[in-house]
């Protein structure tokens, strides 16, 4: 049992408040990492932080798998743990145990027109891959109002995410606006904050993500690893040592940057050059991975037999939540005279 201390509810030596968080897809990789949650990391220390599991958010693409989200949540806040997130500086609750986002969603909805919402360049991202186009529903077109909801409930002033969020956070600044003006000033307007690697690329060039299957998982074993990268296309027009590469295309060459800034100056012009082979690199970025990510198999291998520690610390979590949300729904109660 881990004892977790409780007397920071409030700490106004802090810079402001943060609120993130991810859908509860299990295992993180190294994309989630770079793009968000090394940033809440670091930002714990000067901000007073709140990290919730979507879970509601998982039903507007699949509305049935409901049975696998407590392992997932399970499994990523394992992860958030390993990248040092901290459950004493910063609460970590589950989305649907918290009930007042659906009520803040729903007095929301009525603030934003549904051509609005079909303009969100995420939705309809969305909408072409999935193949949506006659079958959406009417709650993953209003996902990015559920966000809003879940960002203004706790007057959030930035919200550290990757660059595909962008647009939910634009969107969640003009409902926050909206409603200070047609009621009264209850919430902050909240800035997103990105990372330097916030489009992080997978294997195969495109940015990394699990439904595109060309991820390295935080928790990933050095073995795989290494198999991973040695697949991992580079610069098509370096074939063999000595043809000269161009390190701006190839992804290898991204994840130095990410993963060995130490050595990215060397390795560039020796790429370029062609005196660096592809096969030289690519063993010289396992290495630094394997290296990087050792603690999280650590903290891994630890919580794998200890997940009513798991439990504790979103029970914990939800508590803390719960007494952000009261207040601010005091709030909105007072400034729409009901509720
Ligand atoms: N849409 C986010 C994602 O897909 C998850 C999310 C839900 C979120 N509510 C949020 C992120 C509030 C930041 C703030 O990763």
């Amino acid at each position: 049992m881990i004892t977790i201390k409780n007397e920071k509810a409030v700490d106004l030596a802090k810079k402001g408040r943060i609120l993130s968080g991810m859908r509860p897809t299990g295992r993180l990789h190294l994309g989630n990492y770079a793009g968000a949650l090394e940033n809440w990391v670091e930002l714990q220390k000067d901000f007073e932080n709140y990290h919730l599991v979507a879970d509601w958010h998982v039903l507007t693409t699949k509305p049935g798998e409901t049975d696998v989200i407590l392992g997932n949540t399970i499994d990523m806040v394992i992860d958030w743990l390993g990248a040092g997130l901290d459950p004493d500086q910063s609460p970590m609750f589950i989305q649907s145990n918290i009930k007042e986002h659906s009520e803040l969603h729903l007095l929301f909805s009525m603030l934003v027109t549904t051509s609005r919402l079909e303009r969100n360049p995420a939705v309809k991202e969305q909408v072409k891959d999935l193949g949506l186009e006659e079958t959406m529903s009417y709650g993953h077109l209003g996902y990015p109002v559920l966000q809003a909801a879940d960002i203004l409930i706790y007057k959030a002033n930035f919200v550290p995410v990757g660059e595909d969020q962008a647009p939910h956070v634009e969107l969640t600044r003009e409902i926050a606006r909206r409603f200070n003006t047609i009621y009264d000033e209850v919430f902050p307007v909240p800035d997103i904050k990105l990372t330097k690697f916030s489009r992080l690329p997978g294997l195969d060039g495109q940015r990394m993500s699990k439904s595109v299957g060309n991820v390295i998982l935080l928790t990933e074993d050095p073995e795989s690893i290494k198999q991973k990268l040695r697949k991992a296309v580079t610069d098509p027009q370096k074939i063999r040592m000595g043809d000269p590469g161009h390190p701006e295309v190839c992804l290898v060459f991204n994840l130095h940057e990410k993963f060995n800034p130490g050595e990215v100056e060397a390795i560039e012009p020796e790429c370029r050059s062609g005196k660096l082979g592809c096969v030289a690199c690519k063993d010289n970025l396992t290495n630094k991975l394997i290296e990087f990510l050792e603690p999280f198999r650590k903290n891994r291998e630890y919580y794998e037999n200890r997940k009513d520690d798991i439990i504790d610390i979103i029970k914990d979590g939800d508590k803390r939540a719960r007494e952000v949300v009261s207040a601010t729904m005091d709030d909105v109660h007072k400034a729409m005279k009901f509720g």
